[in-house]
């Protein structure tokens, strides 16, 4: 026994010691990445498995209208990055190859379709999460994730902390006898200050004056507690700007996301990385399905965007990837539009989308072969968005 817990010391020492280092690293303050003056700017497309096959296949067609001059003048390129799939990540034994990692770091943006993450039992090894080794590699710290039923008036927008908490020794959790399993959830000073920063600013800019911070702090005391402690310090900061922070447990919190009485007020939510997981999932289902959600995962250097789903191999096994709903990454794609200095496009592709699937809603979704495919929703978001009275169609339901 004695033995054992000695071996397990020595693997939590190293543990900490590599925790340590990243603490370092960040506190080394970067700048972000100015896409006004990068030429050109580079979107790598990662086609994933399951149905990411199938639905970025839509998403490539849509970016490519969105962004059809710039492709033309080279302002923008697109390039495919092949090899992040299931079955090629299973060969070499690698959440992701070392040389899709590498085309994946050439670029200054990712369009990234869903990949499988196998568990234990799976007929896969049972690698780490090609999201959260992304995530991690590229050091995507914020995982921002809007959530809107306008005839509800619920306009939420998640701040998901991307890179610790349970997920960043997700992989490196041990067996320490046969009895026993040690996991670790880790969070640090640096890591909740710059999600926590970005809520507020985020807050601030769109003059919003509710900042709801989810934690577990009363149970989970130091790393929560610190998540906690440090949104207090910073709420402080902007209580000159009128905005108010409000701390819920996540277990309420999740009973609140669907309280009509109560629900309507959160606006912006920042919170740890697997309550964020979670809620996300919860708040998607409420607006429509995981597949109407898109994420936007946010670093100073990189970012990447996909759906919030997974590869969904349950509906390709019953032969219903096709009735996949692509508007997850379809979102995905206005927030990446955004995110790269074009505004313009991507309120476009957003009025469209909420014409298609919240508004008019001429054909629906429904994963089964009882509703639309993937691509005919994809070639009538198009037309929507070629329709010159676009703006003035979408005020009509938005205004009434
Ligand atoms: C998400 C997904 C991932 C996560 C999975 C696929 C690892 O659920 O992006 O929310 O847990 O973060
Ligand atoms: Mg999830």
């Amino acid at each position: 026994m004695i033995n054992k817990a000695k071996e397990a010391k020595e693997k939590f020492e190293k543990i900490i010691l590599s925790q340590l280092e990243r603490v370092e690293k960040m506190k080394k303050k970067a700048d972000w990445i100015d896409y006004a003056s990068t030429s050109p700017i580079m979107i790598g497309l990662c086609h994933g498995d399951g149905i990411g096959v199938e639905i970025s296949k839509h998403a490539e067609t849509v970016l490519k209208t969105m962004l059809k001059d710039e492709l033309e003048t080279g302002k923008i390129k697109v390039k495919d990055i092949e090899g992040l799939t299931i079955e090629n990540r299973a060969k070499v034994n690698k959440a992701v190859p070392d040389d899709v990692l590498e085309e994946i770091k050439k670029c200054h943006v990712i369009l990234k379709g869903p990949t499988t993450t196998p568990q234990d039992g799976d007929k896969w090894p049972n690698i780490e999460s090609a999201n959260v080794a992304i995530r991690k590699e590229l050091d995507l710290f914020a995982n921002v994730r809007p959530v809107r039923i306008p005839s509800e008036g619920i306009d939420w927008c998640f701040f998901r902390e991307n890179t610790e908490g349970e997920y960043i020794l997700g992989s490196k959790g041990f067996d320490v006898t046969d009895d026993l399993s040690v996991d670790f959830k880790v969070v640090t000073e640096q890591g909740s200050e710059r999600i926590i920063r970005m809520a507020f600013e985020y807050a601030m800019k769109n003059d919003i004056k509710y900042v709801t911070v989810v934690t577990k702090a009363n149970v989970v005391k130091t790393t929560d507690g610190r998540f906690s402690r440090v949104a207090r310090r910073i709420a402080r900061e902007y209580e000159q700007y009128g905005i108010k922070q409000d701390e819920w447990y996540v277990d309420i919190m999740a009973a609140k996301l669907i309280d009509p009485a109560r629900r309507k007020d959160f606006r912006v939510i920042v919170l740890p990385n697997l309550y964020g997981d979670i809620l996300t999932d919860e708040a998607a289902q409420l607006q429509g399905g995981v597949g109407t959600a898109g994420s936007a995962n946010v670093g100073k250097r990189w970012a990447m965007f996909e759906a919030i789903h997974g590869s969904a191999p349950r509906m390709v096994k019953e032969g219903r990837a096709k009735y996949a709903d692509p508007s997850s990454m379809i979102r995905a794609e206005a927030m990446l539009l955004n995110h790269i200095g074009f505004p313009d496009y991507a309120k476009k592709l957003n009025m469209a989308l909420d014409i298609c699937t919240l508004y008019e809603k001429k054909m629906e979704i429904t994963g089964r072969d009882n509703g639309a495919t993937g691509e005919e929703l994809t070639k009538y978001i198009l037309e929507r968005v070629n329709d010159p009275g676009l703006e003035a169609n979408w005020k009509k339901y938005t205004s009434t």
